[in-house]
Order: structure tokens, then sequence, then C-alpha cells
């Protein structure tokens, strides 16, 4: 038997799909300004269950959601299903190697809070870069380590409960550092002009308490749920919940249920004409 994938383990684990419910509207809005046209060639890298994937093919783009965990292959390929879509497709794939797509042969790769979970950034940013066609796109999504928005410190306050991570593991945050960026696709051949920033936000809207929202993350969401592992092997469980209350609570903008908005780095990389 092969040994596990603790990338694929984590993100398997639990059921992201019930955390992705809360960030549809965002995930449409921010596809709607990226100029997709029909016919429009994407990838759409560590894509969940299509939450920008299938935004981008209802403007008409064949959509290629690539992601790691099975469950949520399956569950993209049932929502497509659902809508009736038929220019898009999810398979399993590891974001840093996508040997099974040939070079060159996307528009546009985009990568909402995917591509950065991924171990081996250089060797992301050289797969991204590969796919994609001359003259063509690279769309990131990326968590800003330290921000004091929502999904920043909400993993920061899991982290500090789990066991510190294997030597040599890159933390998924160091994404959302431009310089960082500029290296691993300059690794990749891309030069720093090709590589533009801004920050951007992205809100995520439950229907109940942010208490509530609070379970949802403690009973589905990988990093979290791994966070009470550890905590409730510590006797801290009710510490990091009572952290995570407050979190929530206390960036929560809807008077009646939960909306927080959080701030990410929207990475857009041009590949060059050669
Ligand atoms: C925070 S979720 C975001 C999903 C989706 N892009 C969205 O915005 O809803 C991170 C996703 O990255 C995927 N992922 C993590 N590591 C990956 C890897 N090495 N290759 C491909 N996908 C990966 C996870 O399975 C998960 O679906």
């Amino acid at each position: 038997m092969l040994p596990m994938n603790p990338n694929k383990a984590l993100w398997e684990k639990g059921d992201f799909t019930r955390i992705a419910a809360t960030m549809r509207e965002s995930g449409e809005a921010l596809v709607q300004r990226l100029g997709i046209t029909k016919g429009l060639k994407v990838l759409d890298l560590g894509c969940g269950d299509g939450t920008t994937a299938l935004p981008a093919a209802k403007l008409g783009a064949d959509v290629l959601g690539i992601d790691i965990a099975r469950n949520l292959v399956e569950a993209g390929n049932k929502r497509a299903a659902k809508e009736g879509l038929t220019n898009i497709k999810f398979q399993e794939g590891d974001a840093s190697n996508l040997d099974q797509l040939p070079d060159k042969s996307f528009d546009l790769v985009i990568s909402i809070f995917g591509a950065m979970f991924a171990p081996k950034p250089f060797e992301v940013a050289k797969e991204m870069v590969r796919v994609t066609r001359p003259g063509g796109r690279i769309v990131m999504g990326n968590w800003i380590p330290n921000d004091p928005t929502f999904v920043a410190q909400l993993l920061k306050i899991s982290s500090n409960y789990t066991p510190p991570p294997p030597e040599g593991f890159v933390s998924p945050m160091t994404w959302g550092v431009e310089s960082n960026v500029i290296e691993r696709f300059g690794a990749a051949g891309v030069p720093a002009k090709n590589i533009s920033f801004a920050r951007d936000t992205f809100t995520f809207n439950f229907p109940g308490t942010p208490s509530a929202l609070v379970d949802e993350f403690r009973k589905y969401y990988g990093p979290t749920m791994n966070a009470f592992e550890a905590a409730e092997k510590k006797g801290q469980a009710a510490a990091l919940q009572k952290e995570l209350e407050e979190l929530f609570n206390s960036q929560n903008k809807s008077p009646d249920a939960t909306s927080i908005p959080a701030t990410f780095l929207r990475v857009t990389v041009v590949r060059s004409q050669t």
C-alpha cells in the first residue's frame, strides 16, 4: 500500500463542501471579473467542489477542475451534472505534478485558495506556468500571513493548537507574500513585470449564528478538525472553541446571520508570448 499523503488526507477529512457553501457569492463575483468568454480553456487548480469552476463554465468556458481530494472531485462532478453543464469536468490531481496535462494547454489557470495548499511551491509555480499558453494568464487567490481578517486569523489560531509540522514543511501562507510569489514564478521563467498584485475580499455568508459557523468548521474543515483533535488531547478544546467564537463574532458584519469578509492577495501572472 502507498504511504498516506498528508496533504490529500487533510482535505479529504471532513467535508469541505459545507464550508464552500458559504463562499459561493464571492466565488461567482470573482469569476465575473476575469473576462471569461465562450470557449476559453480554463484550468481550476485546487478547485474543491467548484466554487469558481462552475461559474466559469456557466460563462461558457471549457473548464477542467483538478483537486487532490477525491470526495471534492466527486462533489464537483455531481454539482455540474445537476446544473446540466457539459463543458466542465473535475478530476483528481496534484498541483505540484500535473503530468497528465500537456504544455501550453490553457488560456487561464485559476487557483483560489487551492494551489497555495500544495506542498513544493516551486513545483506548483512551474506546473502552472507550463500548462498556460503563451500570452495566457494565471490568477491565484492566496491568504495573507498575519492579516488581521478572518481566514488568516482562523488558520493562525488553529495552528497554535496543532503540533508543529514536519521539518522542511513550507507554510501555505508564504504564498500570501509578494516577494515569495515573484521568486517562485521567477524560477518558472516569469519576469517580475508580468506579475501583478491586488488586495481583494472574499465574504463567507452563513444563514446561522457565528457560533453555529464555528461548529461547521469544527465538524467539517480539515485544518480546524485537526486543531480540535490536538487540543482535545491536551484538554484545550474549550479554549480553542472560545477563541474561535470570539474571532467569528467580532468579525461578523450581519445583524441577523453571519457574513464575514476576509482579505486575500490576488495574483495575476501573464505568461510571455515566447
Ligand atoms: C480552501 S479549499 C478551496 C477550494 C476552492 N478553490 C474554493 O475556493 O472553494 C483548498 C482546496 O485545495 C485542494 N488542494 C490542496 N492541496 C492540493 C494539491 N496538492 N493539489 C490539488 N489540490 C489541492 C483541497 O483539496 C481543497 O479543495
